[in-house]
């Protein structure tokens, strides 16, 4: 054979070799039937092949991201029996070679049941299949008013969208149209969300066993009905202590605080590496000490410190019952709060309605044309927790603590939360996952499939002083594909220096400890310890167990 047609042959075999793993099918309506989705019925698919296109940073969505090339499927569809009309939105890859091979369900935020073009963009400039979806209501983070119909009576097809529904839907119909465009299924499927989205994570394990191999759930919005008044409290506990409390002011003590305990992981680095350790500190030891607001020498009241204590306590009822854990010492609280004092030490609340929308819209149905969240006393303010509880607890809590259908199916989940968060405390997802080791058989047997990581001085869903994960869907990735638990999850800041802190977050309930050698802005010079008293697998756990099935579990 002469090298010319050698040649050849081999330029056909590659020809053949590129079709083959090519078999992309045309971006194009023709291309998908209907997805095989349980609870619903396929109304419409439309797709689109969009090229080179570029998405500006936007709320949730902190990088600019440019030149994406994918297919725009959208699906509506609707439940039998209800009025509603949804659309699940998939980006997939235009071709396979820009596809990873895998799927991924997007979560939303706030009282969006998913982010759509925010979610999907960073999903798919990552190689994902991906899909989202608006659970049958207008986009809008900050409104509530898709929950109510027009006669001001709660919406309950809505709320069932949102809370369980239109999550495992955006999952079928996502995974069957990126096996129908690329002829073969996704390797691997996961979930992707924090806050509202990381909720839903939680509710895809404990509804959904099956569907999914993978959830990267952060800051999760557990017990959502209760997060929401939870960002009222501050206000109440004000009200109750007969005084406001400045931004200034919460800061001081905060500054304190941090004084006060941040040596106690071994290193001043500002940030606490704990902030449970930080026990001895208290706002009342601090009455009478002198600080500078507006250029005002300010001292610290009997009441300034009474309220900064109730505020970081969390809900407590009047008859000292408390309901719900509370932000620890150090985090700031100005987020949804902004309280002002001028030089003549008049303190002024500003606009808080951003935090009434659900108390508003959702519990009173607009009904109280007088409700002022910045008058709510602790009475008004339980009563309202009540009904919270009672009337959407069952559907939005998402706290059942029996994950062992999850566990069964192989999935694992994959959880961190900041210690910093002022809008969801991370004690609220100690709490879950202390209540999972309870009905599981204590912390080493769930560490199987679920593993929680706090995050030092990180805020809600990052930002804060502390280095917050740079990349936990890829560590879940290494879990369920390649079986490498991760032991610790990669972290990353710039400091106010501009200088790079890593650290390797310790996995629950380990936390961090500077080995006191070598620089403490390097993850290297950090190890993690477990908290005295209480030994892995050990006899603490097996303690707990036994009394447990002696019917003598705590709660
Ligand atoms: C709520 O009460 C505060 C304090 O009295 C007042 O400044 C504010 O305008 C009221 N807000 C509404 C919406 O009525
Ligand atoms: C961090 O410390 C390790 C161990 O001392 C060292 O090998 C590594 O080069 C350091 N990294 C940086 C960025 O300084």
């Amino acid at each position: 054979m002469s090298p010319f047609l050698l040649l050849q042959l081999w330029a056909c075999l590659g020809a053949a070799i590129t079709e083959n793993s090519h078999n992309t099918q045309n971006c194009d309506a023709s291309t998908f039937t209907a997805p095989d989705v349980p609870s619903a019925k396929v109304l419409s698919i439309t797709a689109e092949e969009r090229r080179n296109v570029d998405m500006p940073a936007a709320p949730g969505l902190l990088n600019p991201i440019t030149d994406l090339n994918f297919c725009d499927i959208k699906v509506y569809l609707t439940h039998p029996g209800t009025n509603d009309k949804v659309l699940v939105q998939t980006w997939l890859p235009l071709s396979e070679d820009l596809w990873n091979g895998r799927f991924q369900a997007t979560g939303g935020g706030a009282w969006a049941t998913g982010m759509l073009d925010i979610g999907l963009g960073p999903a798919i400039a990552s190689g994902y299949a991906a899909s989202s979806t608006t659970g049958g209501y207008p986009f809008d983070f900050f409104s509530a008013d898709w929950m109510l119909h027009k006669d001001k009576s709660i919406n309950w097809d809505l709320v069932h969208n949102f809370a369980t529904r239109s999550l495992a839907d955006q999952v079928y119909v996502g995974k069957s149209l990126a096996e129908q465009y690329y002829g073969h299924k996704p390797s691997y499927s996961y979930w992707n969300g924090c806050s509202q989205g990381g909720r839903q994570g939680y509710m895809m394990a404990q509804r959904y066993p099956g569907l999914l191999d993978g959830v990267m759930a952060a800051a999760p919005a557990i017990r959502l009905p209760s997060v929401f008044l939870f960002g009222i409290w501050p206000i109440v506990a004000m009200n109750e202590a007969g005084t406001l409390v400045s931004n200034c002011e919460f800061d001081w003590f905060a500054s304190k605080a941090l004084e006060e305990c941040d040596m106690l992981d071994g290193a001043k680095d500002g940030v606490m590496g704990d902030p449970e350790a930080c026990t001895s500190f208290d706002p009342l030891n601090y009455i009478g000490q002198k600080m500078e607001c507006s250029g005002l020498e300010i001292l610290v009241t009997e009441a300034v410190a009474e309220a900064v204590r109730r505020v970081h306590q969390g809900p407590t009822t009047p008859f000292g019952v408390n309901v719900f854990q509370g932000a620890p010492y150090g985090t700031p609280l100005n987020a949804f709060l902004s309280i002002t004092i001028d030089s003549n030490g008049v303190r002024t609340l500003n606009d808080p309605s951003m935090l009434d929308t659900f108390p508003r819209t959702i519990l009173l149905r607009h009904s109280k044309f007088n409700f002022n969240v910045s008058k709510l006393t602790a009475s008004e303010y339980f009563s309202l927790w009540a009904q919270a509880d009672e009337e959407f607890g069952w559907i939005l809590n998402s706290d059942n603590s029996d994950l062992s259908a999850f566990r069964d199916s192989g999935a694992k989940l994959l959880s961190w939360h900041g210690t910093n968060d002022h809008t969801i405390p991370h004690r609220n997802t100690i709490t879950y996952r202390q209540h999972v080791e309870r009905d599981i058989g204590g912390a080493k047997a769930v560490d199987d499939f679920y593993r929680l990581f706090l995050a030092p001085g990180v805020g809600h869903c990052g930002f804060g002083v502390g280095p917050a994960p740079k990349d936990p869907l890829e560590e879940l990735i290494a879990w369920v594909e390649r079986g490498e638990p991760p032991e610790t999850l990669a972290s990353e800041i710039k400091n106010q220096e501009g200088e790079l802190v890593t650290r390797n977050l310790c996995r629950y309930p380990r936390t961090p400890k500077y080995l006191a050698t070598g620089g403490m802005n390097n993850a290297s010079n950090w190890g993690c310890e477990m908290p005295d008293g209480e030994e892995e697998g050990g006899f603490a756990a097996e303690l707990k167990d036994n009394l447990k099935q002696a019917g003598l579990g705590l709660d």
